[in-house]
């Protein structure tokens, strides 16, 4: 049968899609493709692998629900409604799990780089600019004994809290929906409420899932109650921070610094004032781009499409009860 793939994907994944006996289409032109575009596509193929942030809207299921499968290249899906897949009776793949270590590493990277300026020094050295030695030039705050606040403890807050514990005897303390029994127990994490995370964290990264509910929760009033020493990171999705809100606050002093993996909105001008300031180091959403990485997200999304093809159920479908 035939897939579409929103971008190219890693040869391991073409591989299992041709010893399956399926051919794909690769969309390798460097543009997002429109929502039209996507559904004609989608009309000539049996299966779609969406790498990238195409809205999977209610309009665009409702235009495809002949698709066998629909898998993400990612463990988000703030991309797709699935109130409509839910409806429709469609089921959505992701890939969670094996991306948790390396955007666990890219939190911990934005972490340390912005605690010692290191983006913005290294970008002075680019412009011509070496610096004269002064004792109390370019100084950064350490991270042994601080304390990590974790918004959303799941696979991916946990791996940075051990990294964290490990490195620099963070304490941890967190805040969720749900408590989080085993964490509690394993990183003697502490639960806290959302003012307590803002109040207390020396380090505050954000890993809950975008949702109505978490959509702008970094605004100005959140950004108020954290202590002017405090490092705000986001590996998540960049619109749960107001960035306007996120700039004054820097601005203020209310903050330290940021760490922004993820930013709102993606892409980010380049002549944002964010990635001008000595405290903030920016990354273009690269959370999980390692090769090993990268190569176990497509092999789990090769594997939920083969499934829909097959007519089995996805082993990571988002939305299994839509198989009752
Ligand atoms: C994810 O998997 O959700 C990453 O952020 C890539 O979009």
């Amino acid at each position: 049968m035939k897939i579409f793939s929103t971008r190219a994907i890693p040869s391991i994944g073409l591989k299992l899609f041709a010893d399956a006996g399926h051919t794909v289409t690769q969309h390798t032109e460097r543009r997002e493709l429109a929502q039209s575009e996507l559904i004609a596509a989608c009309r000539e193929h049996d299966a779609l692998l969406s790498a990238g942030p195409n809205k999977l809207d209610a309009f665009f299921l409702q235009q495809c629900r002949h698709l066998k499968a629909i898998t993400l290249l990612s463990v988000g899906y703030d991309n797709v409604d699935m109130a409509e897949a839910a409806k429709l009776k469609m089921p959505i793949g992701n890939t969670p799990g094996v991306l948790s270590g390396a955007t666990a590493d890219t939190a911990f990277l934005l972490m340390l780089a912005v605690s010692r300026k290191a983006f913005y020094l290294s970008n002075t050295i680019s412009k011509g600019d070496w610096g004269f030695y002064g004792p109390m030039d370019n100084l950064g705050i350490e991270l042994n004994g601080k304390t990590l606040g974790i918004f959303g403890l799941g696979r991916i807050g946990i791996e940075l809290a051990h990294k964290c514990a490990a490195a620099y005897h963070m304490k941890i303390i967190y805040h969720n929906r749900n408590r989080n029994e085993a964490a509690e127990k394993e990183l003697l994490a502490k639960y806290v409420s959302f003012d307590e995370l803002l109040q207390q964290s020396d380090v505050l990264s954000a890993h809950a899932n975008l949702s109505p509910e978490t959509n702008g929760i970094f605004n100005k009033e959140a950004f108020s109650k954290m202590k002017p020493s405090s490092i705000f990171i986001n590996t998540a999705r960049g619109a749960m921070h107001n960035e306007q809100h996120l700039i004054e606050a820097l601005q203020q002093k209310n903050i330290w610094g940021a760490g922004l993996d993820v930013t709102n909105p993606e892409p980010m001008e380049k002549d944002n004032i964010l990635l001008t300031m000595p405290n903030v180091c920016v990354l273009p959403h690269v959370g999980s781009g390692t090769v090993e990485t990268r190569d176990a997200m497509t092999i789990i999304a090769a594997k939920n499409i083969i499934a829909g093809l097959d007519g089995q159920q996805m082993e990571h479908a988002i939305n299994p009860e839509v198989y009752q």
